[in-house]
């Protein structure tokens, strides 16, 4: 656990710890060290903004539920029987007491485990033993949370009124997911890892590839060019240069051919709810994750008519990633668990009709970002050691550092818009 050496940090410091942040540096230690900060950034960022916490494939049929936590609040993410996705409170109605202990599951009804209330998983109170006559369960439904489906992915958010650009962020981001058809796959793989670090060093880390020689598999299926322009490729790498040109090109006359979006967007940090969709060409066959780029599962995912489609990813903030490839998706949840750990949630999903062992297998599936999760568990457990010593203090970021700048300049602008209207 983090060791405070000199007094604790209260929240007026952090008030002018975030009121200071000089732009174009990472932040200052107690923001990614304090239990207050956590407890600041539970209340100004993760009970305020729409967060990624599941793909649609995790609750394929009507009863399958996920249980999520969030800071304080567990949450049941459920499919009801009209097939649609809700989010409730983990919380009776009675006295309280939790409902679903379990991850994953399937159930019928919702029934506590106290007194035996049963809801239906749409929320509503179907029964409630010895209750006086009169009692109207219409009163005592659960408790429910924002959500919203788009293209596949379940996002909740906390807030009694949430951020409402996600409208417009859903309107726009869905048409890029559509063609992957993600309501039709299946979880072929789940990986959950407490990362050793505060969740901001999380995303910071996933925001850059100023470290990518660190990721020896992950760069093996893109080109190596990270950080260089047409104009500053080095001679060693013209030739590389050009296959990526005309693999780019290539990629935007899939694009064209297929009546697919092609432009990327970046409103990264200047709205609540922040977020960039790019394509990217692979390497080599230039079909997946693999070192000489080939397929990793046999099925295609959705209308895609192209092996050779590259990376398309979408970063949300504050707490998610999403790679969607011709044969899978990979998708990245972040969900902070106390100032120095953070759960990382990685989902791999195929096409609903592939077979395990017959169209693709999990470690093949999973061999490139398992790797690279490894090795960035490794640098967020090592940077949060840094912050953590005395002799830290915020550095300035380089010129391929862009979307860690956006990210934190998103975080500050929040955070900062959470103090003006709250007495802290
Ligand atoms: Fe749930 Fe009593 S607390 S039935
Ligand atoms: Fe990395």
């Amino acid at each position: 656990m983090t060791i405070q050496l000199d007094r604790p940090t209260r929240p007026d410091d952090l008030t002018d710890l975030i009121g200071r942040h000089t732009a174009g540096y990472s932040l200052e230690a107690p923001l990614y060290t304090s239990r207050e900060a956590f407890d600041l950034d539970m209340a100004a960022i993760f009970t305020k903004h729409w967060l990624f916490v599941a793909a649609e494939a995790e609750v394929p049929e009507p009863g399958d539920f996920v249980t999520v936590q969030v800071g304080p609040s567990s949450v049941i993410i459920v499919r009801d029987d009209d097939e649609q996705v809700r989010a409730f409170y983990n919380v009776c109605r009675h006295r309280g007491s939790r409902l679903l202990d379990d991850a994953r599951g399937s159930v019928g009804n919702l029934v506590c485990p106290y007194h035996r209330w049963t809801y239906n998983v749409d929320g509503r109170l179907l029964h409630a033993d010895n209750q006086p006559a009169g009692f109207d369960c219409s009163r005592f439904g659960l408790k429910p949370v924002h959500v919203r489906s788009v293209g596949g992915f379940v996002f909740i958010c906390l807030a009694d009124e949430p951020p409402a650009d996600f409208d417009d962020v859903a309107a726009r981001i869905d048409p890029y997911l559509a063609p992957y058809e993600l309501g039709r796959t299946k979880v072929a793989h789940q990986i959950d890892i407490v990362e050793q670090g505060n969740w901001k060093l999380v995303m910071e880390n996933n925001r850059e590839c100023y470290h990518c020689d660190g990721h020896p598999e992950l760069t093996s299926a893109y080109f190596p060019l990270h950080g260089y322009t047409a104009e500053d490729v080095p001679p060693r790498l013209r030739r590389t240069w050009d296959r990526f040109e005309k693999a780019t090109a290539a990629l935007q006359a899939s694009c064209v051919r297929q009546g697919f979006p092609l432009d990327g967007m970046r409103e990264l940090d200047n709205r609540p709810t922040g977020f960039m969709v790019a394509h990217a060409p692979l390497d080599g066959a230039g079909k997946s994750y693999t070192a000489g780029g080939e397929s990793v599962c046999r099925k295609r995912l959705g209308s895609i008519a192209d092996d050779r489609f590259g990376d398309f990813h979408l970063h949300m903030q504050p707490n998610s990633w999403f790679h969607l490839l011709s044969d899978h998706a990979v998708v990245f949840s972040v969900l902070p668990l106390s100032p120095d750990t953070t759960l990382l949630r990685s989902t791999w999903l195929v096409h609903a009709d592939a077979v395990e062992g017959v169209d693709y297998d999990v470690p093949t599936l999973t061999h490139v970002w398992s790797a690279t999760n490894a090795q960035d568990s490794a640098f967020v457990a090592r940077t949060q050691r840094g912050v953590e010593d005395p002799g830290y203090q915020p550095g300035p970021y380089s010129e391929v550092e862009g979307d860690v700048e956006a990210f934190v300049s998103w975080y500050v602008s929040r955070v900062r818009a959470h103090l003006a209207t709250t007495a802290y």
